[in-house]
């Protein structure tokens, strides 16, 4: 396993360009199980959850290849696999994202289920009940859910709860269903209208992708895929708060800005300076932030997969914050790592009080989750002294190339072996 070594203490300056989305290129590579011929999907980040997802298509029977860097091809002509394996869903829950596509392909799916995961339990009810609407019998054995139907039915879904991934597999399955299918209480991640502008590309027909109500009028068939992935808005906050951490000044060349809206709204009540140029946004910060509270939540509320760097951000603060975390039950385990560097934090359930600390002092970390380990790479920057951040794998799970961007920063980051 890899681990980064970070010298801290340096303002980042530079520049940085934001990757495709993994949030939005994860559904859209599934996507292509609706089809039936060559899907070209571009800005597709080099992620090791791109590569488990390529792995699971090729599983399944479509042909996959790289023809250039950040574009792929995936030709489902001849993909007859139902089933996604424990071995392999195991090691990336978006996995469940194949449910869907592959009961509206073959009329039956044999998914593993997903188990819990560091952040939660991480249930997949919502997916089932939705598809049950539309249909399909499910049933669980063995710990896989196996789901048959000759063909989906369109239906109106009450969701129970907000979900991202559960709201993309019924987009997905309501693509092919026969009729017209109503989701309410959707999620409004843009990430979803990502989703759904690739698949209205190749003839689907969504409205709503974005709202909480969300109209599938059900088609025979969609053309194959031709999409590039949307930046990612994660990544691009994550760099924000590396400028406003190291007390530096970082341009973002292409930020998804009408999705960061509410992160740069609290940064800039934490004191960061924003300045739109002709090479991009220009974030920076010349003294330690302020102290901001914040409560996650569904978009476009403030997003939990922010939540750790946030708090990064918060521990040099000049004051103290209260950090609510509302999605998930166990995204608090970045608290005991940063504590180890020095910060100042009482954990109370999913309620964190962070009083900043005027330094923090480098020290071997460990990361948990992929936000937890971006949240000690922030840190660790800001940091006197040398970290050492064990376990990054999680880190490369969603951040391409981050340690060769931090160094065109000015960073002193080095990965080697554990
Ligand atoms: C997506 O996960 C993202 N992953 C997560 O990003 C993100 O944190 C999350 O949405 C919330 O924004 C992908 O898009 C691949 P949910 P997802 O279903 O869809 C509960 C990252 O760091 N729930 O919206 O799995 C669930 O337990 C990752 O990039 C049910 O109870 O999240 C959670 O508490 C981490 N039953 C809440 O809802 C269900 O059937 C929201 O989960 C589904 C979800």
């Amino acid at each position: 396993m890899d681990q980064l070594v970070i010298e801290g203490g340096r303002p980042l300056v530079g520049n940085v360009k934001i990757s495709g989305s993994k949030n939005a290129a994860l559904p859209i590579m599934c996507a292509s199980l609706l089809t039936s011929g060559r899907n070209r999907i571009h800005n597709v980040p080099d992620l090791r959850d791109v590569r488990t997802m390529t792995k699971l298509l090729t599983m399944l029977g479509a042909e996959t290849a790289a023809p250039q860097t950040n574009s792929i091809t995936i030709d489902t002509s001849n993909a007859e696999g139902i089933e996604a394996p424990y071995d392999l869903v195991k090691t990336m829950r978006a996995s469940v994202l194949a449910l869907g596509p592959l009961l509206v392909r073959h009329g039956q799916a044999r998914v593993s289920l997903p188990g819990g995961c560091a952040i939660g339990e991480r249930p997949i009810d919502q997916h089932l009940k939705g598809l049950s609407a539309l249909g399909a019998k499910i049933d669980l054995d063995g710990g896989y859910i196996m789901a048959h139907a000759k063909r989906l039915k369109g239906a109106a879904i009450d969701m129970d709860l907000v979900t991202v991934t559960g709201t993309e597999n019924l987009i997905m399955a309501a693509t092919l269903a026969k009729g017209e299918t109503i989701i309410r209480n959707a999620a409004r991640e843009p990430e979803i209208v990502d989703l759904a502008q690739a698949l209205n590309s190749a003839g689907a027909r969504i409205e709503g992708a974005g709202e909480a109500v969300i109209r599938i009028r059900g088609v025979d068939e969609i053309m194959p895929l031709e999409h590039s992935v949307m930046p990612d808005r994660i990544e691009a906050g994550t760099f924000m708060v590396a400028a406003g951490i190291t007390k530096g000044e970082l341009c973002i060349a292409n930020p998804p800005l009408e999705h960061l809206t509410v992160i740069i709204g609290k940064l800039k009540e934490a004191g960061l300076r924003f300045q739109q140029t002709p090479k991009g946004l220009v974030v920076s910060a010349r003294r330690a932030p302020r102290a901001v509270s914040i409560i996650t939540g569904p978009y476009p509320g403030f997003p939990t997969d922010m939540q750790a760097q946030f708090m990064a951000l918060m521990a040099v603060s000049t004051g103290s914050s209260v950090i609510q975390e509302t999605i998930f039950e166990n995204r608090m385990m970045h608290t005991s790592e940063l504590r180890r560097l020095g910060a100042n934090i009482e954990v109370n359930g999913s309620v964190a009080v962070v009083s900043g600390s005027r330094h923090l002092t480098g020290a071997p970390v460990m990361a948990t989750d992929l936000r937890a380990s971006a949240c000690l790479v922030l840190a660790a920057l800001a940091a006197e002294g040398q970290t050492k951040i064990s376990r990054v794998y999680h880190l490369d799970r969603g951040y391409e190339y981050i340690d060769r961007k931090l160094s065109q920063a000015g960073a002193v980051v080095k990965r080697q072996a554990e």
